[in-house]
């Protein structure tokens, strides 16, 4: 694994998503062409109201691989103080840290399974499987939101060519109800095939893949959040229990694991 760098970035690209979401892109960061999906980064973001970094999952990387892409939804002050931001404003990068996803073989069919602001790792992961040269047929994208405003991105992730599933609780985009409702009539519908599973989103969404997974037997990974004080594995403040006994610390015994191995 790549040794994390700390290393100032600038802003180079903002933009405005919609509905609370921006993406931001930080360069030059020196590893930037080493980061893989699933990998996140810890960003110092300068003002004295802020003492700890804060997480992102890196979104993608830069065409010519000297910076980071990172998508976030405004949540508290942090994350309102950079999506005000200008171009050329700096940060301080730490990373990239954590566990990345481990890819499927070319023979499985890969379902993601999105939720909310959990997609920027899974969108990485995608675009990387493409640019190594699986099918992007063979990508599943189920993309759930409480409402259209959660779905983001979605011209881009179809330019991908992958088949994107986008399903809202309200309806207004895709399907009507839970996402993990469409993924189960995926597995059911394709049960003879190879399937992989790869999610990121709220707890509850992680938790019924989880289910799912063990349940129907789809082995995958799924990436998670927690409080994350040190990023590095000093401070013991994201801790999550594993279902063998013990724990595991999620900055970097993750933040992916493998379904079934956390008690969710
Ligand atoms: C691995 C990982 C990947 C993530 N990826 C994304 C992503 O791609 N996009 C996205 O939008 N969000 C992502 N998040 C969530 C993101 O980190 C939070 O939304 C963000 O930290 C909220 O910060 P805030 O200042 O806006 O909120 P606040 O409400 O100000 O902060 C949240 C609360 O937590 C406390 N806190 C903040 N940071 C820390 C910390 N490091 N340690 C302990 N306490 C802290 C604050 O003091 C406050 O009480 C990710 C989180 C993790 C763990
Ligand atoms: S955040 Fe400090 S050990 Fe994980």
């Amino acid at each position: 694994m790549t040794k994390p760098a700390c290393h100032d970035g600038s802003l180079t690209k903002i933009k405005d998503l919609k509905a609370d979401y921006f993406s931001i892109t930080v360069a030059p960061f020196p590893h930037a062409a080493k980061c893989q999906p699933g990998q996140f980064v810890h960003l110092q973001i300068p003002s004295p109201e802020l003492f700890f970094r804060r997480a992102f999952s890196i979104a993608g990387v830069t065409e010519n691989k000297d910076g980071l892409e990172i998508i976030f939804k405004v949540f508290g002050r942090g994350t309102k103080i950079l999506s005000d931001y200008c171009k050329g404003e700096s940060v301080n990068v730490l990373g990239p840290l954590g566990v990345p996803f481990k890819l499927p073989s070319k023979r499985e069919k890969t379902i993601i399974v999105a939720g909310g602001v959990g997609f920027p790792p899974l969108m990485f992961l995608a675009q990387r499987m493409i640019e190594k040269g699986y099918n992007p047929k063979s990508i599943q994208f189920f993309y759930g939101g409480r409402s259209a405003g959660d779905i983001v991105e979605k011209a881009r992730l179809k330019r991908m060519g992958l088949n994107l599933f986008p399903v809202t609780e309200d309806g207004s985009v895709g399907a009507r109800g839970l996402v993990t409702t469409e993924v189960k009539k995926y597995i059911m519908q394709n049960g003879d095939s190879k399937l992989r599973m790869y999610a990121c989103g709220p707890e509850g969404m992680l938790k019924a893949v989880d289910d799912l997974g063990q349940k129907l037997n789809v082995p995958g990974q799924v990436s998670l959040e927690a409080p994350m004080p040190c990023g590095v594995g000093i401070c013991l403040g994201c801790i999550v229990p594993l279902r063998k006994g013990g724990n595991a610390r999620v900055c970097c015994d993750g933040p992916v694991f493998k379904i079934g191995e956390v008690l969710l």
